[in-house]
């Protein structure tokens, strides 16, 4: 579990980060959202330490990180995988290679034992004997997964994944998606993702934090927003008339069910809609 503290950050007199709290929790997908500019990736890069936060706290399992001298956080660290925007694969080495890179930074294995975990990670992210191609003669989609597969390499507790459907197509998107989701489950991690894609917010959103102009503006699940309020928040994710019609659609499917399980009020915001039909008796 990650707990983000009031954190604020600002560059000169421009301020980025407001005062932005949030829990983050083990085998979920934590997801920021925002527009261009809100501050996703600066958010991002205080929680993992890449920033220092002007002010707040980050919590690595009940840790203060921030509070944490150098030796302290390169442990931390250690448990921490990040996969990049734009995969950020070495270009000269292997895909062999750039998994085993952070094995021959962070651990004295033998050669055979790095090689091992290598094609079990590459197995993981459906890739086996890809193991001698370059970067450059890789897919986009084929290249977000090695850069997944050098991710976990370590078994990492945290999964920071910044923007990783950039540049994909759909299909591929949700291909990676699920892959993170499955790996976020499977290894118990704590998972962290920034995006844009309207298709991973619900798909694997389990916790979503808008943000605004650095505030944080909303927070909730993938099934909270359907209902959500929040004019921002819709205009944002429901851009188009046909999301917000799907959106509409959608509320009165799972106002069937809420309404069922007797849960509706929980996941409403005020001032429920009026499309929802009253429950059957
Ligand atoms: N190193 C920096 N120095 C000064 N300003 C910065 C720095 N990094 C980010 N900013 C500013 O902070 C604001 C938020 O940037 P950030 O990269 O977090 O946005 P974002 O939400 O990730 O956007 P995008 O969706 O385009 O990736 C922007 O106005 C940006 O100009
Ligand atoms: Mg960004």
């Amino acid at each position: 579990m990650i707990e983000v503290k009031n954190i604020k950050k600002s560059f000169g007199d421009k301020t980025v980060i407001q005062d932005v709290s949030a829990v983050m929790k083990s085998g979920q997908c934590n997801l920021i959202i925002g527009s261009s500019g809100s501050g996703k990736t600066v958010l991002m890069k205080c929680i993992v330490g890449l920033f220092e936060p002007d002010a707040g706290q980050v919590l690595y399992h009940g840790q203060d990180f921030t509070a944490m001298n150098s030796d302290e956080k390169t442990e931390v660290r250690k448990e921490i995988g990040m996969l990049f925007q734009g995969s950020a694969l070495f270009d000269s080495l292997t895909v062999e290679q750039n998994i085993m890179f952070p094995l021959s930074m962070f651990t004295k294995w033998t050669t055979k034992k790095k090689l091992d975990r290598v094609n079990e990670v590459l197995t993981r992210v459906n890739l086996t004997g890809v193991n001698k191609k370059f970067p450059a003669e890789l897919s986009g989609g084929m290249k977000k997964r090695v850069a997944l597969a050098r991710a976990i390499v370590l078994n990492p507790k945290y999964l920071f994944c910044d923007e990783p459907n950039s540049g994909l197509d759909p299909q591929t998107s949700l291909v990676i998606d699920k892959l993170i989701q499955e790996i976020t489950i499977e290894y118990n991690i704590t998972t962290v993702i920034n995006t844009h894609d309207m298709n991973s917010v619900m798909e694997i959103g389990n916790y979503i934090l808008y943000m605004y102009q650095g505030n944080k503006e909303w927070e909730g699940t993938n099934r909270e927003i359907i209902f959500s309020k929040n004019e921002r928040l819709n205009e944002f994710i429901f851009a188009s008339q046909f999301l917000q019609d799907a959106k509409d659609m959608r509320m009165l499917e799972e106002s069937g069910k809420i309404s069922n399980d007797r849960n509706m009020d929980e996941l409403m915001d005020k001032d429920a809609p009026s499309l929802i039909p009253p429950p059957d008796e």
